[in-house]
């Protein structure tokens, strides 16, 4: 007989002990199970916990006593309809539900439910690293319940569903975007039954709401190694139906065996190395968009090769379509990706001229605070194998950032303000509202960007007056004299 496994030293949390005792009162089999518990074996630190405990019997009711044991004031929130109740204890989420056995109708996600024994509630989880149960009752406390052996699928990092993987991913096709995820999240591998069954129920992913779908694709995004999730979804054909755009950066084509590079895998590599540097969601959506116009802006020409003219404009215009279909949100978020998308070549460009220092200004006026996000897509963008052309972009770009740091200091761009005010022109020259005011403002601008004049208020003031005075404007100072 195999000796069963305790794991009662990692139940630390003190709740566990409270749902032991309430669950013996009450007679009720009780489980912590799910993710929890597959974190917990792979030692997984987790910033945000929720804990799913199942019992034999009903959820709401138990949680309702554990709560009631813990605080009197514990406050339970009740989901009637999908027969689950939680509280908060700390930043910790208990969240408890009855055994059930569930089955699911072709065109839906909701399931028809119904009681059922801790194995049929194990046998309609997603996959066998989730189903692992850890007892809570006194007499088997710490035991644990493996009747799939998640636990050598753990051991041999392998994702892979407890009953056939048809219908797992029948019953819920999000579960097949759940599967890149893990796979991508703990750089596990996913059984080829399970991967072929994504294959054949690709399509089923569009009766899932966009907001899950979005939620699994941040996920990825997420992960220390994106690629991982992207290239799988690109081999099951989920990635065709959630974001062709990505799909269609795919391929090389060649005219006279001239080839252009795959900008897929270009992409891909631009996203992991950004994944290397940075933890912000948003910069790392700009690096997967950065080039995502790509594809619709290429051209071949004899004389220049193959072109992606406007691929950051164009680009810059896709993003909110995209944003708005996958429901990411439309604030300032995606601004930022948009902003990201629009400058992403500015840097390059810039490092592969004379540092000038009015390209600098601006650059920095145009990036404003978001320069060094910029600075880091960048970088992340120098994908090229010739490892001497590498290390010579990366030295211009040090040049960069420091020449971008330098006259930040003498010229505060960053937050560019202008120094003199539209009102102050208007009043100057006893002006109402009219383009000559607006003249003026991005003339007073661009003299700042092209250092012809300091960013302060005394040369910007002197600098209005002769502008003034050369459109033929009479300051206040000056009229009747
Ligand atoms: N589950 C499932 N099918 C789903 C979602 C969830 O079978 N589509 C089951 C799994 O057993 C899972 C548990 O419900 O472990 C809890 O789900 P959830 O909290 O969404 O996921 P976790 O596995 O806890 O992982 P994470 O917190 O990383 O999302």
């Amino acid at each position: 007989m195999t000796e069963t496994l305790n794991l009662k030293e990692y139940l630390t949390h003190p709740a566990f002990r409270v749902i032991s005792t309430v669950a013996d009162q009450e007679g009720l089999e009780t489980y912590v199970i799910g993710g929890f518990v597959r974190d917990l074996l792979l030692y997984r630190k987790r910033e945000k916990y929720d804990i799913d405990i199942v019992t034999v019997g009903s959820g709401i009711e138990l949680a309702r006593k554990v709560a009631q044991a813990i605080h009197p004031k514990l406050n339970v929130t009740v989901f009637k309809n999908f027969g689950t109740a939680m509280f908060k204890d700390g930043e910790v989420e208990f969240e408890f539900v009855g055994t059930r056995k569930e089955s699911y109708r072709q065109d839906s996600r909701k399931p028809v439910v119904e009681d059922g024994t801790l194995e049929d509630d194990q046998n309609r989880r997603d996959f066998t690293i989730n189903t692992l149960a850890i007892s809570l009752n006194e007499a088997k406390y710490g035991e644990m319940l493996d009747p799939f052996n998640g636990m050598d699928d753990l051991e041999s990092k392998l994702i892979r569903t407890p009953l056939d993987p048809e219908i797992t991913f029948s019953d819920d096709p999000l579960r097949m975007m759940r599967a890149i995820r893990f796979a991508t999240q703990l750089e596990f591998r996913i059984e080829e039954r399970t991967f072929a069954a994504i294959g054949q129920q690709a399509e089923r992913i569009k009766i899932v709401s966009k907001e899950r779908i979005s939620d699994e694709l941040n996920k990825i995004i997420a992960s220390p190694k994106p690629s991982i999730g992207f290239k799988l979804m690109e081999m099951c054909g989920l990635l065709k139906i959630i974001l062709p755009e990505i799909q269609n950066l795919k391929g090389r084509e060649s005219v006279n065996g001239i080839y252009h590079k795959d900008n897929f895998y270009h992409t891909l590599e631009v996203l992991d190395r950004i994944c290397l540097t940075t933890d912000n969601l948003w910069l790392r959506w700009s690096a997967l968009l950065h080039d995502v116009a790509k594809p619709v802006t290429k051209r071949f020409s004899p004389a220049l090769g193959w072109t992606f003219h406007g691929h950051n404009f164009v680009g810059e215009k896709m993003v909110p379509k995209l944003f708005d279909r996958l429901k990411l949100p439309l604030n300032e978020k995606m601004k930022f990706v948009q902003k990201m998308v629009l400058l992403h070549m500015r840097p390059i460009v810039l490092s592969e001229e004379e540092v000038t220092d009015s390209a600098v200004r601006r650059l920095l006026f145009d990036a404003g605070d978001d320069i060094d996000d910029l600075m880091t897509l960048c970088e992340a963008d120098i994908t090229s194998k010739n490892e001497e052309k590498v290390a010579r972009y990366l030295a211009n770009f040090q040049l960069v950032r420091e020449k971008l740091k330098e006259i930040e200091e003498k010229d505060a761009i960053r937050n560019f303000q202008p120094p003199v005010t539209g009102e102050l022109i208007m009043e100057t020259f006893q002006l109402s509202p009219c383009k000559e005011v607006g003249m003026i403002k991005s003339a007073i601008k661009e003299a700042i960007l092209e250092g012809e004049i300091r960013n302060n208020y005394e040369e910007a003031f002197q600098f209005m007056l002769n502008k003034g005075r050369e459109l033929g404007l009479v300051a206040g100072a000056e009229q009747g004299s």
